[in-house]
């Protein structure tokens, strides 16, 4: 497990410090309003491995800067907007400072007592993630590619997945919803306790909405009537202006990274608010799934044998007990896109479900509760302010995602009209 943390540590430096090899003037740019500059993600990261690595969390302690120059690095006192405008340390400073904090963390990690260990994978989720948000801020950055096109990916299959009669039956029944820190010792406080939930059977579709199904709802137009929108949808979609997916142009292409081109028709669609989704979804004659329909449709194997609950038992991922490959899901963000529908026939859930794990954020139609036992984690702000918030779970990670940051109970939330991650959608149907 120290081994492991050690390795993950470094893979999600190695993406850190990849995404910010870039000159001062890029780096110190606030390229959305939605983002930090880059600069600020870089000394964050250092900040947040100091506070939980190095102090246990205690802020009183001092860390490896000032106090006053931590406070610029603390996510809920200064808002992604204003962080710009903060006096903030420059690159190299940041950099000597991330790698000061990871070498006293590297040194303490082989005296660290075991139950301490939980801290580490936490803080390389942290990093991990905002590998994902700097990733995102590269997609909204104007002018010349910095990263190129992206890794080959596995090619597409026809999947049928617009109509309810393509979908996939998950029949009525109890599943464990969720896990424990026994069986996932990385899995942050949101995600635990394991429990037993009953559903009504539903179903859902086998691979995740495309571009060309996108396009056809656009065709029809999807975005000119309030009939599919609900009400709060259509107040955002007229006030913003919404006809088309973040980062689509009207002459069918698209901006991926500075990189222009047409968008093609069998990729997971990805850059939709939950409002579109929503609306998307009741055109389409469907709904988006709950998060727990869509953990069930991504866990539960139903032929297996018993594990304290009536029947099936629960899969570590939608194939089962090993670690996702790249012949199982697109992860890992090399290939800076999602793969074509159909692309991971291997990497099916028991039920038959595919591309769930990697691709594209699938934004499910609940909003962010703890589940019921629900006990703060180390980093005790991480979750609990959220809860109840003006937000919708996303599940299952995306393309962008690093494989130690995702599992099947992995919640991520936002608001509804945010579509700069990279988020797309399913469908599901009642039974
Ligand atoms: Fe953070």
């Amino acid at each position: 497990m120290r081994e492991q943390a050690a390795r993950g540590l470094e893979t999600a430096r190695a993406r850190t410090l990849a995404l910010t090899d870039l000159d001062e003037r890029e780096l110190t740019t606030q390229h959305s309003p939605l983002m930090s500059p880059l600069v600020w993600d870089l000394a964050h990261i250092g900040q947040q491995e100091d506070l939980w690595l190095l102090r246990g969390g205690d802020a009183r302690r001092q860390g490896l800067i000032s106090a006053q120059v931590e406070r610029l690095y603390d996510a809920f006192e200064h808002p992604r907007a204003t962080r710009v405008s903060l006096p903030l340390m420059s690159s190299r400073e940041a950099r000597g400072y991330l790698g000061e904090v990871r070498h006293r963390v590297l040194d303490g990690l082989d005296r660290a007592p075991e139950e301490q260990l939980f801290g580490y994978g936490m803080v390389e989720q942290h990093e991990q993630q905002h590998v994902e948000t700097m990733l995102a801020t590269h997609q909204l950055r104007d002018g010349e590619p910095l990263l190129g096109h992206g890794a080959p990916l596995p090619a597409g299959r026809e999947v049928p997945a617009a109509r309810r009669e393509d979908a996939v039956l998950v029949p009525a029944g109890p599943f464990r919803l969720g896990v424990d820190g026994t069986e996932e010792p990385f899995s942050l406080d949101n995600e635990r306790p394991a429990h037993q939930v009953d559903l009504p059977a539903f179903r859902i579709a086998r691979v995740p909405v495309s571009n060309a199904q996108w396009r056809e709802f656009m065709a029809a137009g999807g975005y000119d009537d309030p009939a599919w929108w609900s009400e709060r949808g259509w107040a955002h979609r007229c006030e913003a202006g919404l006809e088309r997916p973040l980062f689509w142009a009207a002459d069918g292409s698209r901006r991926r990274f500075g990189v222009v081109e047409q968008v093609p028709d069998d990729e997971p669609v990805q850059h939709v608010s939950f409002f579109e989704a929503e609306a998307f979804a009741t055109w389409a004659g469907a709904r988006l799934p709950t998060e727990q329909e869509w953990e069930k449709a991504c866990t539960w194997d139903p032929a297996a044998g018993h594990d304290g609950a009536p029947e099936g038992r629960r899969r570590r991922w939608p194939w089962g007990e090993s670690a996702p490959t790249p012949a199982l899901a697109n992860l890992g963000g090399t290939a800076l896109r999602p793969a074509p529908v159909g692309a991971y026939p291997a990497g099916a859930s028991a039920y038959g479900v595919e591309q769930m794990i990697g691709e594209v954020w699938e934004w499910t139609s609940s909003g962010f509760e703890a589940w019921p036992g629900f006990t703060p984690m180390l980093y005790a702000d991480y979750s609990a302010p959220f809860f109840g918030g003006d937000y919708r779970v996303l599940r299952g990670g995306s393309w962008a995602v690093d494989g130690a940051a995702v599992r099947p109970s992995f919640r991520n939330w936002d608001h509804p009209q945010r579509r700069q991650i990279f988020c797309g959608l399913r469908l599901a149907w009642d039974a």
